[in-house]
């Protein structure tokens, strides 16, 4: 079973449009030649319009950090999924522990925003992972899968095909404490046997499962070589052009 690697860039709250821009100017021609992987930039909602323009025919896809259930209406500073098709974008993550944390959202929300984002034939990238303390208490296997089948509820054997999933544990985001490739396969193959249980031997076969927390160009490979690890969801290491177009690279 060959899965095509995804890496993908979270730029969080991060880069002026000019900067974006710039950023994408040089990262294209550095990654290029790169037909192995599936590359996808998730800038801030005001930079997708001009980041789309410059990655058009290009190996490059576009995504979003968040999206609102609703389809449109009176909700004051929200985008819907298909404003976010009108931009551009391919992609949406969605789940991802800063929106849990800081944000609110349960997984109840995140099963909204999944379903509105796959009526609007946006892909997902769904965030899952544990804080430090879960971990210790050894409720990281539990958690994943509290998360996995509340996120994933009425979503079909066909939708399941639209939705890449990200395992980021908590405690390494951000913190440059990355799981080791170890750590990160276990959970990986955790969750491949969960889809299988959840949907079939074939969907599960074909899941491409990524990691994220701390990846940068050093630990990427490692990484990688577990064979339940299909890619990798960057944060700050995906801010420069150059790091993350080696981590593409690598
Ligand atoms: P980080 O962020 O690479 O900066 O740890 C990853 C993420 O939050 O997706």
């Amino acid at each position: 079973m060959t899965r095509k690697a995804l890496i993908a860039a979270n730029w969080k709250m991060n880069k002026s449009i000019q900067e974006a821009v710039s950023f994408i100017k040089d990262f294209k021609e550095s990654v290029k030649k790169i037909r192995n992987k599936e590359i996808v930039i998730c800038p801030p909602f005001t930079s997708l319009f001009e980041v789309n323009k410059l990655i058009k025919n290009t190996n490059i896809a576009l995504g979003a950090q968040n999206i609102h259930f609703e389809e449109k209406g009176a909700f004051t500073g929200e985008i819907s999924a298909s404003m976010l098709r009108d931009a551009g974008c391919e992609y949406v993550i969605l789940g991802h522990s800063e929106r849990r944390n800081y944000f609110d959202e349960t997984d109840e929300i995140i099963n909204r925003k999944i379903q509105a984002a796959l009526k609007n034939k946006l892909k997902v990238i769904l965030c899952v992972g544990e804080t430090l303390e879960q971990r210790e208490s050894n409720e990281t296997k539990a958690i994943i899968k509290f998360q996995l089948e509340n996120c994933l509820r009425n979503v079909s054997n066909e939708e399941i095909k639209n939705i890449v999933i990200a395992y980021e544990p908590v405690w390494a985001i951000g913190t440059g404490k990355n799981a080791t490739p170890e750590q990160a396969e276990e959970v990986h193959k955790f969750i491949r046997e969960l889809l299988k249980k959840l949907y079939d031997e074939k969907i599960s076969n074909e899941a491409r499962i990524l990691y994220g927390g701390s990846v940068n160009a050093d630990n990427v490979k490692e990484l990688m070589k577990m064979k339940n690890v299909d890619g990798a969801l960057v944060g700050g290491a995906s801010l420069d052009h150059k790091t993350f177009s080696e981590i593409c690279n690598s």
